[in-house]
């Protein structure tokens, strides 16, 4: 599998949004989609869901670690995860000539681990008609926006975000690259209710209790592990521990500017307290009300 060069090359260009499928995208993510859109599942594939910033790299670690830390540990310590795991939609021919789907066919372990930030109607065919196991993860909105706001600004593939009010008027809206938060959220749940190899997890659940967060995956998976493994895991997983992890931290993507934000950048429930004004909370609260009447989904309250 070719690794990108991708520290020779220059800055890109601020990308554009166009609707794509009824939702907003980036030639980053639908260039390939003839591929994506015809991707060949296995039975024993993982994908790993999530609307961006929801938790993604956490899960993957996690789910990276629970199968691969014993055959090769090495790898773990080589090779950045988002080489290990393939972002199924992506194609940053600017700075790669493989693509997601090209590292997902070329992976040689089992089982493949993949991950995508596509809403559920855009999921490949070949996952739902393989039965392949799927890990989706929700974080609430508020926090979500915020992160994804940091992550805007310091990722120079994304559209640039304007000022956070500015970002926040676009996330009510659903304007961001992957569409709005709240059908991405609300349209996976629904999948739950009919399709059973999903586990639906909170970002909110895995920083009250991670190791009690893996058991779960571990026993939606079917991957018996001892409780010292399960332990040494979740030490593994911590935010601080992750922050300081080049293979892990994306320190080694040169269109993110560590300067502006990092990728780990607080790893915290509740931080949007900081950032929402009072009327911008109100305004959010009452476009939350309308746009998730219809879902039995509920996130927490106390948040
Ligand atoms: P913040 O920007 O709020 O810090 P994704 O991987 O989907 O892009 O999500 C990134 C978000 O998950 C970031 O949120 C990041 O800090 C947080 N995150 C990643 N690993 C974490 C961990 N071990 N504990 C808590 N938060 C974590």
């Amino acid at each position: 599998m070719e690794i990108p060069d991708m520290a020779s090359k220059k800055r890109p260009c601020r990308p554009e949004m166009f609707d794509f499928e009824g939702i907003s995208m980036t030639n980053f993510f639908t260039d390939n989609w003839e591929k994506v859109k015809n991707f060949q599942s296995r039975p024993d594939d993982i994908l790993i869901a999530t609307y961006p910033k929801a938790g993604t790299t956490w899960v993957s670690y996690i789910l990276d670690l629970l199968y691969f830390s014993n055959d090769d540990p090495e790898c773990q310590t080589s090779q950045p995860i988002y080489m290990r795991i393939p972002f199924l939609e992506s194609c940053f021919q600017e700075f790669s000539t493989v693509t997601g789907t090209e590292m997902a066919d070329s992976l040689t372990t089992t089982p493949r681990l993949i991950k995508t930030h596509l809403p559920v109607q855009l999921v490949p065919k070949s996952f739902w008609d393989q039965n392949s196991r799927i890990v989706y993860v929700a974080r609430n909105a508020k926090d979500n926006a915020v992160s994804y706001f940091h992550f805007d600004r310091m990722n120079m593939v994304q559209p640039e975000p304007g000022d956070f009010n500015h970002f926040l008027q676009k996330f009510m809206k659903g304007k961001n690259v992957f569409g709005p938060w709240f059908d991405h959220v609300s349209g996976w749940w629904e999948k739950k209710q009919t399709y059973s190899n999903l586990l639906y997890l909170f970002y909110e659940d895995l920083v009250e209790d991670t190791g009690r967060e893996v058991e779960r995956l571990c026993s939606f998976l079917g991957v018996s592990t001892s409780v010292e493994e399960r332990e040494k895991i979740t030490k593994m997983v911590q935010f601080d521990d992750m922050k300081q992890n080049k293979m892990i931290n994306h320190e080694t993507i040169p269109f993110m500017d560590f300067k502006i934000s990092p990728f780990m950048r607080k790893g915290k429930v509740g931080d949007w307290k900081g950032h929402f004004t009072v009327a911008q909370n109100e305004q959010f609260d009452e476009v939350y009300k309308q746009k998730m009447k219809n879902t039995t989904l509920k996130f927490r309250t106390e948040i």
